[in-house]
């Protein structure tokens, strides 16, 4: 019989990947959003298939001593958090087994080589950068995030995950589109450790021509005067996909390492690490494993695979003989050769490609190779990877499941796990972002 729709008495026993509690109705599993382990809630069924239901929390009969006040006035309609009514220490714990289930269950990865999860050392206000969306509908002017699962917009005034400076910025930017907002598709904002913020506004389609590409140019010429005056760099990107540079203020610059002076600029269309301080965790790790894995490093020829602007390459080139960066994204290799000349780096090199085609068509021996993919992972290239048989293979991985799937294959053809870190780059989300090392048998 079915039980769609009706109300069940559920405990929670735990969370699962992707940020909903998980509990049980005769054997079955239940998945409930914004519950927490220990939580005993009133629930109605909303989906019910073969292995699995889904439902809607409706009232919390008994909450769980892991529960806390969400920060957030938006928290549960907003798609960028899903665990903000969790301790942080309960966040933590749940990620690390989130991740050590993922590589045990799909890759047969003993639980023993997992290290303790990395911190943030800051739970709010960490994130320096951001992508918001602009909709008008129905009389609704909004600027903030996609809905949970749907694309409707959340009109967020503040965000309390993001840097100080970014809400700043967030509020100068609403005061000035609110009313113009159906001529803006999204304003994504960023900040470095050093150097001033920069934004970026997109234009609709209903800027393209005639009296709205007028008012667009007259909305932004608005928005240049407040960055000129704030000190924060504006471009646009037109309906064509054009960017174009209003104010420029000081490029906004990253520091990978802890203790050093290294700088590394980002492409503003290119990918970098929204959490800094946890990028710098991150960048060290690996360096260490190198140190750690790599006989002689000082010696080696090291591939840093899907390198964006160098985040890692240029780190690498410091410690080891010569590195490759290969990238597909054509102006995060310029800003990355940019990076290595101005850090006076002279052993790296960048290859303006797809990983996969690189891998293919080049005969070159790499001790070490470090592979850094998109969400998807490496399907393509993992296996290729192993080909060139290096010593040591390091995964960043911001998916732990694509992870799983991947040093599943690795392992197959000879590779061993002999350290993996999962590291809270989002607090307050249900992301885990990982680093895992492979050496040759
Ligand atoms: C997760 S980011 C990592 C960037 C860099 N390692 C860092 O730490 O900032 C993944 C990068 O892979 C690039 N990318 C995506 N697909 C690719 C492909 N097929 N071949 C090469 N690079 C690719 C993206 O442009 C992006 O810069």
């Amino acid at each position: 019989m079915s039980i769609l729709g009706k109300t069940l008495q559920l405990r929670v026993n735990t969370l699962v990947y992707q940020g909903d509690g998980l509990g049980r109705y005769q054997g079955k599993a239940v998945f409930i959003p914004f519950t927490a382990p220990k939580d005993v809630v009133s629930c109605r069924i909303v989906e019910e298939k073969r292995s699995f239901l889904r439902g809607v929390a409706e009232r919390v009969v008994i909450p769980s001593p892991l529960r806390v006040e969400p920060r957030c006035p938006h928290f549960t309609r907003c798609g960028g958090c899903q665990w903000q009514h969790l301790d942080y220490e309960a966040q933590l714990d749940a990620k690390r087994e989130i991740f050590a289930s993922a590589l045990e269950r799909n890759a047969s990865v003993a639980k023993e080589v997992i290290e303790e999860i990395v911190p943030s050392p800051d739970q709010w206000g960490y994130r320096s950068r951001c992508l918001l969306r602009c909709k008008a509908e129905g009389g609704n002017n909004s600027i903030g995030f996609y809905s949970r699962k749907t694309r409707e917009v959340v009109d967020v005034e503040e965000c309390p995950i993001l840097k100080p400076e970014l809400n700043r910025i967030l509020s100068l930017i609403r005061q000035r589109l609110k009313d113009v907002v159906y001529l803006f598709s999204d304003v994504q904002m960023e900040v470095g450790d050093e150097g001033a913020p920069r934004v970026m506004v997109g234009a609709s389609s209903l800027a393209k021509r005639g009296e709205g590409k007028r008012l667009f140019s007259k909305a932004t010429e608005a928005l240049r005067e407040v960055a000129e005056t704030e000190g924060f760099s504006l471009l646009v990107r037109d309906s064509k996909g054009e960017v174009s540079i209003l104010n420029q203020a000081s490029e906004p610059q990253i520091k990978p390492l802890h203790g050093s002076e290294m700088t590394l600029k980002m492409d503003p269309l290119g990918f970098f690490q929204g959490n800094l301080d946890q990028n710098r965790n991150l960048v060290g790790l690996v360096l260490r494993l190198i140190d750690r894995f790599l006989p002689n490093p000082s010696q080696a020829r090291v591939l840093d695979l899907f390198c964006g602007m160098g985040n890692l390459s240029v780190p690498l080139s410091t410690m080891c003989g010569e590195v490759v960066g290969v990238e597909a994204y054509p102006l995060a290799v310029d800003v990355a050769w940019r990076n290595a000349r101005q850090n006076g780096v002279a052993n790296v090199r960048f290859v303006k490609e797809k990983a996969e085609r690189f891998l293919r068509s080049d005969g070159e021996e790499f001790q070490a190779v470090v592979m850094d993919p998109p969400r998807i992972g490496a399907k393509r290239e993992t296996l290729l990877v192993a080909g060139l048989r290096p010593k040591l293979v390091i995964y960043v991985s911001c998916d732990p499941m694509t992870l799983a799937r991947d040093l599943r294959e690795l392992i197959s053809v000879g590779y061993k796990v002999v350290s993996s870190t999962p590291i809270d780059m989002f607090p307050q989300t249900f992301h885990i972002e990982s680093v895992t090392a492979l050496t040759a048998l």
